[in-house]
């Protein structure tokens, strides 16, 4: 059966971390049998520049009826004007699409590497061997809840507001991804809010506790407040397995826990819907890190979340784990050669390009294979 992908490649870095993406595809397509047909489509800036909208109705049922949607990166400061009202079209392309494809359990694997140890801005003896996944909700929150908008007041000052909102289905559906992940893996969970401070966080704490006690008392749950994750991560970061939280702290859980792998270049993600009937769920995987825009076009950005992307997407929408496994090596094989972005460099040393990353990936698949 073939395999719907649609790639949008958005802006920025982009553009250049999706071609190497693409390259990989084409050597499991031509050496692994893979059956894959490939289209291409607008997201962000880009999309905005030529239909006016960052994400058009055309673009959106195109990615509904894909297999899977791979996005490279959106924005730039050329468009960051056009985001100031509080109505849909003022939101991010990308934003808009997680919610209309319900794509609520966004996978963020955080590994140190072994040929990076040394060169994470964090000690090598306390990152090595870190393996967990921050399992984020994608589609509620802070980012979606109404009322949200900026208003003027009588006395000519402003009032901003936003509405951190879940509800106990969209706690539960999350929850539940994350004890079936743990017991694949470690076995272990953190669920991480502020049900200290917050009504979201006692709704979340009682909701995950409930679900433990009825269906998941095999894994380990501890509950852990996000201030306290966050200084977690940097002291002990091996102590997780995975860790389930809401989208505004995933977000920024994630990218601090970016520096274990050495650098937000690094990071895949995948963002997976509900299984429905035939086991097929919507998914859009794409790397954490932006469009750069500072470095956009010079062939310098990192491909490797972009390709990891990919080894998420051979594991999670196509059960080819054995690929995704051969993938995951080969990036692992590239940078043991020494083979080194300039984001993931030590001062001084010798870089690669983007497309030269690309090539040291594909040479190392075709060494494993
Ligand atoms: C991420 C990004 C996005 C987010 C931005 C680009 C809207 O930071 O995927 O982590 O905040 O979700
Ligand atoms: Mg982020």
């Amino acid at each position: 059966m073939t395999f719907h992908l649609l790639i949008l490649p958005g802006d920025g870095i982009g553009l250049e971390v999706t071609a190497q993406a693409r390259r990989v595809l084409d050597w499991f397509a031509s050496h692994r049998g893979l059956d894959i047909e490939i289209e291409e489509g607008l997201i962000g800036g880009a999309s905005h520049d030529r239909h006016g909208t960052f994400l058009t109705e055309e673009t959106k049922a195109r990615a509904r009826a894909a297999d899977a949607v791979l996005i490279g990166a959106e924005g730039g400061p050329k468009w960051a004007h056009l985001r100031t009202g509080s109505g849909p079209e003022a939101r991010s392309g990308l934003i808009r699409l997680r919610r209309e494809l319900d794509v609520y359990a966004n996978l963020r694997p955080i590994r140190a590497f072994d040929a990076l140890a040394g060169d994470s801005p964090l000690k090598a003896e306390v990152i090595r061997g870190t393996d967990f996944v921050i399992l984020r909700e994608l589609t509620g929150g802070v980012y979606f809840g109404e009322p949200r908008g900026i208003e003027d007041l009588p006395d000519g000052s402003r009032r901003a507001v936003d509405t951190q909102v879940y509800t106990t289905p969209e706690i539960t559906r999350v929850a539940r991804a994350a004890f079936e992940l743990a017991r694949r893996r470690a076995g272990r969970l953190h669920s991480v809010e502020k049900s200290n401070v917050m009504q979201t966080g006692v709704l979340w704490r009682q909701e995950v506790q409930r679900l433990h006690q009825a269906e998941f008392a095999d894994v380990a749950l501890d509950n852990m407040l996000a201030d306290n994750c966050a200084m977690q991560l940097i002291r002990d970061p091996r102590q997780f397995d995975v860790i389930v939280t809401d989208n505004l702290f995933g977000d920024l859980l994630s990218d601090g826990a970016a520096m274990i792998a050495g650098s937000l270049g690094m990071l895949p993600s995948a963002s997976l819907g509900k299984p429905n009937a035939s086991g097929r769920r919507q998914a859009i995987y794409e790397p954490v890190h932006g469009s750069a825009p500072d470095i956009a076009g010079q062939n310098v950005a990192n491909p490797l979340g972009a390709i990891l992307s990919i080894a998420m997407l051979l594991r999670h929408s196509l059960d080819l784990e054995a690929e995704a496994v051969l993938l995951e090596g080969a990036v692992e094989a590239a940078l043991a050669s020494g083979l080194r972005s300039a984001d993931i460099a030590r001062p001084g040393a010798a870089t690669v390009g983007t497309r030269a990353m690309g090539d040291g990936v594909l040479a190392a698949l075709e060494a494993a294979a």
